[in-house]
């Protein structure tokens, strides 16, 4: 894949990546083993496995990994796949189990910590390794109240890779930690199946030429935005409420209960980070929106969106409705968009790509980042 040369893009256009890149099998394949199966990715929430044994199962690259948490209350993530003759070992998305997983074929069973535990007639078995024969770890950490893990031998360094995407995008760490984001609850949660590739939820997040044109409501709370001038890409900035908005709702009216330590410069501001390859973290003064992407084909991307509040909030059942709706609808109306650019990426008009607008040059540097992941490395 490259970007094509266009003698004829005058000076203020930069080219896109051309229409094969969202569409093309293998090189999605190469995007799956180089980038998704490398990099530390954000793959379920801490409290979707609260207690021992609870646990989620997630496709990440062309892997299905089984996260759980053990006895002692460690997050633990393993390749879903049985040592014995590799049947998938944990055929539901979620649940729940006393001490073991079992597999459905020959019972092999594991602990929660991995081990192999039993297998029917294993004394009159040579001596196994229980640990040998365990199921295949994979690095795990929690952060933000998130499970991340890394399918790679040797993981990236977490610091750089994912915290210093917000240090690039806030300027420093501190100014996420006044959300306390970790202690927030899960308010709501809508899953979002979308028919398009995953650079192009990530590229439509990153700019916001299109926000005048497709987000009415946003740009109501946020009038900024309609010059088409996304936050995104001034260090620390973060893009004001309107004058007369009181909440970072569908209509502008008031909010949840304030974050307590939300500082007084972050108040009446939306500021939005991505931290590559697949998570989008949006903060306002009285909640935090995490998106999880989730490719699982060239044109097919799950999407699940978390919205988070003070856990007070959730407690006492306060009405969620305005303040889930505002980003629920931009989120269909990106969506939607995206779709639409998928269904054009085959045709021959884009075989070369488009172009990049300056207020979109930023894009070019993302498109840069997944060219060079996809470089073979000495
Ligand atoms: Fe799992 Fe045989 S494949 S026990
Ligand atoms: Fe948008």
């Amino acid at each position: 894949m490259t970007v094509t040369e266009n003698k004829t893009l005058p000076e203020s256009f930069l080219p896109t990546l051309p229409g094969s890149a969202y569409s093309d099998p293998e090189l999605f394949a190469r995007e799956q083993e180089l980038i998704f199966e490398q990099l530390w990715f954000c793959a379920v929430r801490s409290g979707d496995i609260a207690k021992p044994g609870a646990f989620r199962t997630v496709q990440i690259g062309r892997e299905s990994i089984l996260i759980t948490r053990s006895r002692r209350g460690e997050a633990r993530a393993f390749f879903n796949i049985c040592r014995h003759r590799g049947a998938k070992l944990c055929t539901e998305d979620a649940g729940e189990t006393q001490r073991a997983f079992q597999c459905p074929y020959h019972a092999w069973t594991y602990d929660l910590d991995g081990k192999l535990v039993a297998a029917p007639n294993l004394t009159k078995m040579p001596d196994i390794d229980r640990v040998e024969y365990g199921l295949r770890k994979v690095h795990v950490r929690e952060w933000l109240g998130y499970v991340w893990v890394c399918l790679a031998d040797e993981a990236p360094s977490f610091d750089e890779t994912v915290v210093g995407a917000v240090r690039t995008r806030l300027g420093d760490v501190e100014s996420l930690e006044h959300y306390g984001v970790e202690s927030l609850e899960l308010g709501r949660r809508i899953t979002y199946d979308v028919k398009a590739n995953w650079k192009l939820i990530i590229e439509n997040f990153m700019e916001c030429y299109h926000c005048a044109t497709i987000h009415p409501e946003l740009t109501e709370v946020l009038p900024e935005f309609a010059d088409g001038f996304a936050a995104q890409y001034f260090v620390g900035h973060g893009a004001l409420f309107g004058e007369d908005v009181k909440g970072f709702t569908v209509d502008g009216s008031k909010g949840l209960d304030r974050i307590p330590g939300v500082s007084e410069d972050q108040d009446r501001r939306y500021y939005a980070v991505t931290i590559r390859p697949q998570v989008f973290v949006n903060l306002v003064p009285d909640h935090v929106i995490i998106h999880r992407m989730f490719p699982l084909a060239p044109g097919h991307t799950i999407v699940e969106c978390d919205w988070l509040y003070l856990p007070d909030v959730v407690a006492e059942g306060k009405d969620l409705t305005k303040s889930v709706e505002l980003f629920h609808r931009v989120n269909q109306q990106d969506f939607d968009a995206c779709e639409r650019c998928q269904a054009a990426t085959d045709s021959r008009i884009y075989a070369d790509g488009g172009v990049l607008v300056p207020s979109e040059h930023h894009i070019a540097e993302f498109h840069n980042w997944v060219l060079d992941s996809l470089k073979p490395r000495a």
